[in-house]
């Protein structure tokens, strides 16, 4: 019998069981995390496209017992966070839950530190919200990193420093306040503590690190950043094999090969077209025709989901059918209207313009910057994916080749 939960965790960071990959970028950063140990404060900026996989990287090396043994680890989802009070807000209720799990450690150190600004919650108080007033707010922003040493002082005697994630600043890099507050932050420890044993890892999209410069010159200089990118296929080969092992199911080699293929490296794919193949495969054992089959249905989901409705619709539509068969053969992640011309009739023909202008008025596609006229590529590697996978799936065949 098949599991019937599913292994893959789309749009989800991936559990530790199954996270694959990131080697060097993990390497790299426990460097920076072992330098804080001993007194430098460090600054990392985490950058990638949006779903390569950046939060499942920083929720893996908060799970490592390196960090998770030694320090406190605080990982704080600023998605929609605009204000710099507001993520100070959610940077010390983090704390304080942090450090509330830690038994030996509920006791009245960090209470004292937190004093009237906490709530017990949950039956029996179980678990603990912080409950500030706007002045203790403005405190906690003003002096952060004299609290944040306070804190230091109050986390168990094993624990050497804080690892904090700033996860999604996305909404806080738009205005200045963030970049200006985090530059001063970041002075105001070198200027006043020899030992600041504190590394945060910033999360953001790569328009957010220019954004970041603008507002704040100098302060792209005092990050380190580590930049995400693509898996190899290797990587995604090993994911697929070790998500299905937990479900006690194996993948054949050659469906294993489309996998990797239909995937390209990107992992929200891995996990859209996993959860796919899981739920249309009925044995303990995923061949090509599972595999296939599930990739053709990831198609229409990525479709869904990820494109903007206009375009999704007008891809599906009857108007378009015929061309979608013949391009998606001849679509790369660059490609030129020329080239794909030839293979259309005299009445594709007509069709081909409204087909790449309804993609570039809506984002999928842009004029390619070194091409030369006529010449485009896609905004990202999904979304030349999903088209070839539309081709496939109205041709049908070329797939289980
Ligand atoms: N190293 C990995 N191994 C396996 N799966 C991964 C890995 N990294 C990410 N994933 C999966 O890829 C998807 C996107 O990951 P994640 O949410 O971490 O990306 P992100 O870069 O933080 O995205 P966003 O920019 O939207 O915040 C999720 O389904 C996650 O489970
Ligand atoms: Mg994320």
């Amino acid at each position: 019998m098949p599991a019937d939960t599913s292994p893959f965790t789309p749009g989800i960071p991936v559990p530790v069981e199954v996270f694959v990959g990131r080697k060097s970028q993990l390497e790299e950063i426990l460097q920076y995390v072992e330098r804080s140990k001993k007194g430098k404060q460090e600054n990392i900026f985490l950058t990638g496209e949006r779903g390569i996989g950046k939060s499942s990287l920083a929720k893996y090396i908060r799970e490592i017992s390196t960090i998770k043994d030694n320090y406190l680890p605080i990982h704080v989802l600023l998605g929609g966070v605009n204000s710099v009070e507001g993520a100070i807000f959610k940077i010390f209720d983090a704390i304080l839950k942090e450090s509330y799990k830690d038994k030996e450690n509920r006791g009245e150190k960090i209470k004292e530190f937190f004093g009237k600004c906490i709530a017990e919650v949950g039956l029996f108080g179980v678990s603990v919200a912080f409950k500030p007033q706007q002045e203790n707010l403005r405190d906690l922003k003003n002096n952060f990193a004299e609290f944040l040493m306070n804190v230091i002082e109050r986390i168990p005697k094993t624990k050497s420093g804080l690892f904090i994630v700033l996860d999604d600043i996305n909404g806080l890099a738009k205005t200045d306040e963030f970049a200006n507050w985090y530059k001063s932050f970041v002075d105001h420890i070198a200027t006043h503590y020899t030992k600041c044993p504190i590394t945060i890892l910033i999360i953001g999209l790569p328009e957010v690190r220019d954004a970041l410069s603008s507002h704040q010159e100098s302060l792209m200089r005092i990050f380190r950043v580590v930049n995400i990118e693509k898996l190899s296929n290797a990587e995604v080969r090993d994911f697929f094999l070790r998500a299905f092992e937990t479900v006690h199911t194996r993948v054949d080699d050659d469906a294993n090969d489309m996998l990797v293929i239909y995937s390209s490296g990107l992992p929200i794919l891995m996990h859209e077209i996993g959860d796919s193949v899981f739920r249309k495969n009925t044995d303990t054992r995923i061949d090509r025709v599972d595999a296939s089959s599930g990739i053709v249905s990831a198609a229409n989901i990525i479709g869904e989901k990820y494109l903007n409705p206009k375009v999704y619709h007008a891809i599906r539509s009857e108007r378009y059918t015929s061309i979608l068969t013949k391009i998606g053969k001849n679509f790369s992640f660059r490609f030129r209207k020329r080239e794909i011309e030839k293979t259309l009739n005299e009445s594709e023909k007509r069709v081909i313009n409204n087909f790449l202008r309804t993609m570039r008025d809506n984002g999928v596609i842009v004029q390619d910057p070194d091409g030369a006229r006529g010449s485009y590529q896609f905004v990202n590697e999904l979304y030349a994916l999903y088209i070839t996978m539309m081709s496939a799936e109205k041709t049908g065949s070329h797939l289980v080749k």
